[in-house]
């Protein structure tokens, strides 16, 4: 929800810290803040509103200059997006500075106690209490790491906390529970980040820290305890990304880069996961081969973009399997007492992994010993860590707050799995997965056909861009699409659009049709059942209207251009693999109706890239 940032080194930390928080600022962009480390004393520039605002505060008034620091991007919970809200938060003696990710849930408690103690807060959020907890603990434990161990046994709730001591420089302690934190090891020179990509630019290597853990760091050292202060096991890693995935590359705008990346992404999740008989190989599926055999029901739980990837996946999952698939919204799933056993398998579907709704969720399913695959983008992730199995989409880093690269790359993880478990359990003949994993490794050249055909997409934007009111319609897995197109168009361009199975039109939303409105219509390729005639049956009532119907059908499909204002067509796929290629015009169509309007693509109002509370 929230980007941090820490450096110590010989070099001076302020810039490194800014642009540490600029790869941050997806995470979270209601205001900014840094905090340096200066003969003996704390200095601290805060700003409400975009990181630009912090830098230019720092031109108007600099900070000295120094060589240790942390800095912080926000998304607002606890108090309003002001100057006072944002991180770090200070010490009444400003000797101590803290950044939080997370919530703290007892901080009303802890509030109430300092308060009684006679310390007055200068902001309205939770994190301020830890400032406050920390330096009254450096009066009875004065060393940083220890005072911070203490403060982190006191606290409920989530949690990544990163701390500097005025009293105590060269030296930054952090904690995690349940929010991510990674440490970059560098040459002589230390960082600390929620995500390596702050920090890539400067080295390659890394620490992730598990949970209830501390790391001290200094220039030329790590420590890492837990909770109690007993060493603890650290897992150093070599980042694969490098620099050019988190920038933008010529592009406008990271979500543009990101729809343009979709087919690399595809063929890098199907990379390594087929052997060259065509068998299915997912080496990280670590879950007992009798325990697949025996599942007797899948639960897909996801939230969002994956979410809609876990509903596609359903309908390839139980044609495959012949296992009954639910799915299943991770923020609704434990509160309804599901029915989840031994035999159960979930399939958690996030692209950070740190989603809190998911991972709730799959804690959940764990207590109920369900075994939990994970399918993830980022490596080491809270999510995976806490499942029995992952499947990494391996779409490398996604910036753009909208999904795109991973939601695709999620339906091929899913397909993978899919195919997997039909594979094991004997539900398909090899010949069968073999012309499907075939069909699967032929989806990133037929991607780079859509893409290389979306300039029509624009002249289509500039056409609609004034419109208030949207529909999306698709039946089998185009209704996940149609939900999924409606929900970029939402959460980009801040347009009413609405997703509905095209099946239920009749039942109510065709009242939504009035003359002018644009329908988009995910049309299944011609000759499956009669679903295909049916999505043309819908167009036709829309159309009667006076709808605009914007026909995503099929190359020589004969019928789907005849009730259409505007064609687009598609390459020829299975019904299954069509999502695939369908959701590309959504996404690109979103992109440049909220470019039309002006709109921060990347940075959407309101919303985060990780949603990190519930
Ligand atoms: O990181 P996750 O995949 O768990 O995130 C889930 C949703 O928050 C995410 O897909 C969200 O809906 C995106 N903004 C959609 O574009």
């Amino acid at each position: 929800m929230c980007g941090i940032v820490g450096y110590v080194g010989p070099r001076p930390a302020q810039p490194i810290i800014i642009d540490g928080l600029r790869r941050m600022e997806y995470r979270g962009y209601d205001s900014a803040g840094i905090t340096v480390v200066a003969d003996g004393q704390l200095a601290a520039r805060k700003k409400a509103g975009k990181l630009a605002n912090l830098e230019a505060e720092l031109l108007a008034h600099p900070l000295p200059e120094s060589h240790q620091g942390i800095g912080h991007t926000r998304w607002a919970t606890h108090g309003g997006p002001t100057d006072a809200n944002a991180h770090p938060h200070l010490s009444a003696d400003d000797r101590v500075a803290v950044v939080h990710n997370g919530i703290i849930e007892n901080f009303a408690t802890l509030r109430a106690e300092l308060a009684a103690d006679g310390i007055e807060f200068r902001s309205q959020t939770d994190s301020e209490a830890v400032a406050h907890l920390l330096r009254r603990q450096l009066d009875v434990t004065p060393g940083l790491a220890d005072a911070l161990r203490a403060v982190c046994r006191r606290l409920e709730g989530a949690f990544t906390l990163v701390a500097v001591d005025a009293a105590q420089p060269g030296l930054i302690v952090a904690a995690r529970r349940s929010s991510p934190l990674v440490v970059g090891v560098g040459e002589g020179e230390m960082f600390l980040a929620s995500d390596v990509a702050s920090f890539i630019e400067h080295t390659r290597h890394a620490i992730e820290l598990g949970q209830d853990q501390v790391v001290a760091i200094t220039a030329g050292s790590v420590d890492v305890t837990d909770f109690a202060g007993r060493p603890a096991e650290v897992r150093p890693y070599e980042i694969e990304w490098d620099l050019s995935s988190a920038e933008k590359g010529g592009f406008d705008w990271f979500m543009r880069k990101e729809i343009f990346e979709q087919p690399h992404a595809a063929a890098d999740t199907l990379l390594g996961r087929i052997d060259p008989d065509g068998r299915l190989c997912l080496d990280e599926m670590r879950i007992d081969r009798a325990l697949l055999r025996s599942v007797d029901k899948i639960v897909i739980i996801a939230c969002g973009t994956a979410y809609h990837a876990g509903l596609i996946a359903k309908y390839a999952i139980e044609h495959w399997t012949r296992v009954p698939c639910e799915v299943e919204l991770a923020s609704e799933f434990r509160y309804r007492d599901p029915i989840v056993t031994r035999t159960t398998l979930v399939v958690a579907i996030s692209q950070s992994g740190e989603t809190m709704d998911t991972l709730m969720a799959i804690r959940h399913a764990r207590e109920q010993h369900a075994a939990v695959v994970a399918i993830c983008n980022t490596n080491g992730a809270t999510i995976p860590r806490e499942s029995d199995a992952v499947i990494y989409t391996h779409a490398g880093p996604e910036i753009g707050v909208a999904s795109t690269k991973c939601f695709t790359a999620q339906i091929i993880a899913c397909y993978l799995l899919g195919l997997y478990l039909a594979q094991e359990r004997g539900t398909k003949f090899g010949d069968e997965i073999l012309s499907l994993v075939e069909e699967l490794a032929g989806i990133p050249d037929k991607m780079q056909a859509v893409l290389d055909s979306l300039e029509p997409m624009k002249a289509l934007a500039l056409d609609l861009v004034a419109n208030k009111d949207f529909i999306f319609l698709g039946r089998h897995v185009g209704y996940p699409i149609a939900l999924e197109g409606a929900l970029k168009l939402k959460e980009i361009s801040y347009l009413h659009a609405e997703g509905f199975a095209a099946g239920e039109l009749k039942h109510g939303p065709i009242a939504l049709v009035e003359p002018g409105v644009p329908v988009f219509v995910v049309v299944p390729p011609q000759g499956r059942d009669s679903l295909h005639d049916k999505v043309i049956s819908n167009i036709q009532e829309v159309r009667a209207r006076g709808a605009k119907t914007i026909v995503l059908a099929e190359e020589g499909d004969p019928e789907a251009g005849a009730f259409a204002t505007k064609l687009i067509e598609l390459p020829v796929v299975p019904t299954l693999f069509q999502p695939m290629l369908a959701i590309i015009p959504l996404q690109y169509f979103a992109c440049e109706v909220a470019t039309l309007k002006g709109y921060d693509v990347d940075q959407p109002r309101n919303l985060a890239k990780s949603v990190t509370v519930e």
